[in-house]
């Protein structure tokens, strides 16, 4: 039923048609909206009764498994004939639906780990399951502490998917709990507080600094008491009272920053550009990615448009590599892979230190950048979790990366592609449906050849 446009994956030979010595990119450039905010409003959506409408859901294949989730929970979807806005007619958080089937949630961390959370804290049993890159991610960082909420699990001796979770009010009641998170990460910080919405009490999360916060601000939207606090270390402590149920809330879904950043790196990259992107989420997380970038010279301006928006105007622009230190670069996990080639084009040594959770993400893009852009001719020196890239104006490229069905690995060596003297060749471009399907059909738009 939930159509996200196929047609729009118009893959096509860039190293052909698409090489930066021979044009610039030059206009405006329609990005689609936030997949972190897309996925969350469509879970609130199903634990909320009544409808929620949601504009400007992302079209993509993450959000698409996550929508199909919710169904098999029990949640009705209506989607408008031109996709512009979804209504969720949710069941509640008492309410949820144990599935008969496995829930496929293909590369969708995200989905997977924020509703396993939800069933934990529910009455429902529900088995989920992924792709291959999805079934190789480490789950035991939700697992256990939902184990201490009450949830019970059924998973392999690795702790990674499939994993079958019993809610922990099938026989019992939601724990509150004081969870200390070793690592800062959204998506355990929200699968918890998903389960805390039942808990009898209050739940505390501790990470060791501000991971992303869109489920705190938009159940605190929907009447959830939560709230959050940082300590001088930096600590960010989230408490959370459990509800009996969320008030009714609609969402407008800003686009993402972090698909804005590829169309931004690669017009920082080729000569002669000049790009417009609108409607970005201003988040100041999410945009400081692009701070580093005008710290390494990079022609950008960000113009705030409304209380969650603004547009970014970005010129070619002439790099220049800087140091990045543990406190720039972990809130960058995202970002890291279109900064990594903005690096290799730029001049000078990059130093970026504390990249470890690299590995956990949709690939080890650790290895995959590392390894990938020394087969592109560009030298990178590693030393446990730090990486230095040292940039050239001349890439060498001629080499094949296989994403790993890691779309941010494949949309960035796409652009390192334009600027390389050889093509690189990317096996797996379809992981780019994950998130930002109109990625090459937007850079050939934006295309005008230097005559
Ligand atoms: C996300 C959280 C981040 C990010 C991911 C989206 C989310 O992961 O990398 O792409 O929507 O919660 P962490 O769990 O490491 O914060």
């Amino acid at each position: 039923m939930f159509v996200f446009k196929k047609n729009s994956f118009k893959q096509f030979n860039l190293t052909n048609s698409f090489n930066i010595k021979q044009f610039s990119l030059l206009g405006k450039a329609e990005i689609p909206g936030d997949k972190s905010i897309s996925q969350r409003a469509l879970i609130i959506g199903l634990a909320s009764i009544g409808q929620t409408v949601i504009n400007g859901i992302l079209d993509s294949e993450d959000v698409f498994y996550t929508l199909k989730a919710i169904e098999a929970l029990g949640a009705k979807v209506d989607i408008n004939k031109n996709y512009k806005t979804i209504t969720v007619n949710g069941v509640g958080l008492g309410n949820l639906k144990s599935p008969k089937k496995p829930i496929y949630m293909g590369n969708s961390g995200t989905g997977t780990r924020l509703l396993i959370g939800l069933v934990a804290g529910s009455n429902a049993t529900a088995t989920f399951y992924g792709d291959e890159s999805l079934s190789n991610r480490p789950m035991d960082r939700i697992i256990n502490p939902l184990k201490k909420m009450g949830a019970n699990f059924i998973f392999s001796e690795e702790k990674k998917l499939p994993i079958t979770v019993i809610g922990a009010r099938k026989k019992g009641i939601t724990m509150p709990i004081k969870y200390k998170s070793p690592v800062a990460s959204a998506q355990i910080k929200s699968a918890i507080i998903f389960a805390g919405l039942t808990a009898r009490g209050t739940t505390k999360i501790e990470e060791p600094y501000k991971s992303r916060n869109y489920t705190e601000v938009m159940l605190k939207k929907c009447g959830v008491e939560i709230n959050s606090k940082i300590n001088k270390r930096n600590f960010n402590t989230v408490t959370v009272n459990g509800t009996d149920h969320l008030k009714n809330c609609n969402f407008s879904i800003p686009s993402d920053p972090s698909s804005a950043l590829f169309i931004v790196v690669a017009c920082l990259i080729a000569k002669g550009s000049k790009v417009k992107v609108e409607n970005i989420l201003y988040d100041s997380m999410r945009l400081k990615v692009f701070k580093i970038l005008t710290k390494m010279g990079g022609v950008i301006k960000i113009n705030k448009t409304s209380v969650d928006t603004c547009e970014i105007i970005a010129r070619y622009s002439s790099l220049k590599n800087i140091n990045l230190n543990k406190n720039d670069t972990t809130s960058l996990i995202d970002e890291f892979p279109a900064l990594s080639i903005a690096a290799a084009c730029g001049k000078g040594k990059m130093i970026m230190k504390g990249l470890g959770e690299l590995r956990y993400k949709e690939s080890d893009r650790f290895k995959s950048i590392s390894e990938g852009l020394r087969n592109a001719g560009v030298q990178v020196n590693t030393f446990k979790d730090d990486m230095e890239i040292i940039g050239t104006r001349k890439v060498f490229g001629g080499n094949t990366i296989n994403a790993q069905n890691d779309h941010r690995i494949a949309m960035s060596f796409n652009l390192l592609s334009l600027f390389s003297e050889k093509p690189v060749k990317v096996i797996g471009n379809e992981s780019i449906m994950t998130s930002f399907p109109s990625f090459f059909s937007t850079l050939k738009s934006l295309k005008k050849w230097i005559e």
